[in-house]
């Protein structure tokens, strides 16, 4: 099923992706916190004329932690590099990359708990020391050789905090959490967007899209390319509430920003598991989702506004589901 609030598909179009993408801290809307440390650390690595020490950059998707990387290389002045977990399959492709450094560049590493490890071992002297040990040769023959690398910033980005080997994780100096972003805000970044994509959207309409848009900046940013198309289709030369407010409910996106998938969960978790708890893996066979998306993409918004809680047994409905979903609390909690 495609869902418009899919937060893990790339954007299908990257000309206006890129376009839309903040280039500078000062235009990284929101992040307060880990915006202002970044750009102390940024400041003083460039007073020092040393590298920035390593960042791990984690949180659900969508929610600007490539933008960030990309920000942190722009604002240091350096090339960035881009590699991803799932792409680095051997040694080699590693050594590969890390060989093309230059001093103070940034290697940003996306879902960097995908690489395996053995070959994230590599990362550890490269990141501590700044050598590359690689064994060349093979069987009898085999030695193995130290390399120099430039100082350089391994920018490490992932969905999963957890699934960060401790070793790896103890190697970044700065780590950051990644916030589901206010309505305020989502609201400023999609104004920012209309006005580089030149589609005028009023106030209330732009805060329509803000709180429909589950925290998440590619989702508001995904919910207006599609609003301004039905405003395109009406003849409309800017968007109003009343375009938003139908383009939305066509879209199926309800006042949470909760889309089918959530509703769906919700509904299997009350209707078929009395509420929980239940594991998610068994959630996510009784709807036919992959768990990853559950872990990754729905929980933690429904975990953040209240509507499921963790428990070491499971997961359990809150009363706010019930509501939701306009089935009475009491009447189940006595099943
Ligand atoms: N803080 C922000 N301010 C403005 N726009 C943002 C911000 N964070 C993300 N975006 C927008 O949302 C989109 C998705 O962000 P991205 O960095 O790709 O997320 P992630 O890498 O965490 O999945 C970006 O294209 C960018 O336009
Ligand atoms: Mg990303």
């Amino acid at each position: 099923m495609t869902r418009v609030v899919d937060s893990e598909k790339e954007e299908e179009d990257t000309l206006i992706e890129s376009s839309i993408r903040p280039l500078t801290i000062s235009e990284y809307v929101g992040q307060t916190e880990t915006k202002e440390n970044i750009k102390v650390f940024i400041d003083a690595a460039l007073i020092r004329d040393e590298a920035l020490d390593h960042v791990l950059l984690y949180g659900p998707p969508g929610l600007g932690k490539t933008t960030l990387a990309m920000i942190i290389a722009n604002e240091l002045h350096k090339n960035i590099k881009t590699a991803s977990g799932p792409a680095i399959e051997k040694p080699g492709d590693l050594a590969a990359i890390l060989s093309t450094l230059e001093p103070g560049d940034v290697l940003f590493i996306d879902e960097i708990h995908r690489i395996p490890r053995y070959i994230e071992e590599i990362l550890y002297p490269a990141m501590e020391d700044f050598t590359l040990d690689i064994v060349v040769g093979s069987d009898a023959q085999a030695r193995s050789i130290k390399i120099d690398l430039p100082p350089f910033t391994l920018v490490g980005a992932t969905t999963r905090a957890g699934d960060i080997t401790s070793p790896l994780r103890d190697r970044f100096g700065i780590v950051c959490k990644l916030q589901y972003y206010t309505n305020e805000e989502l609201k400023l970044i999609v104004e920012r967007t209309s006005r580089v994509l030149e589609m005028p959207i009023e106030p209330d309409a732009a805060m329509a899209l803000a709180t429909r848009s589950r925290g998440t900046p590619r989702i508001a940013n995904r919910l207006f390319k599609r609003v301004r198309d039905f405003a395109l289709v009406a003849g409309s030369d800017k968007i109003d509430l009343e375009t938003a407010e139908k383009a939305l409910d066509r879209l199926k996106v309800d006042n949470y920003g909760l889309d089918e998938i959530d509703h769906q969960y919700l509904k299997s978790l009350i209707e078929k598991f009395n509420g929980g708890p239940v594991g998610v893996d068994t959630l996510a066979s009784s709807i036919g989702e992959e768990v990853t998306t559950l872990l990754d993409v729905c929980e933690p918004f429904l975990m953040q506004k209240g509507f499921i809680k963790r428990t070491p047994r499971g997961r359990v409905a809150t009363m706010k589901s019930y509501k939701l979903l306009g089935i009475n609390y009491q009447e189940n909690l006595f099943n």
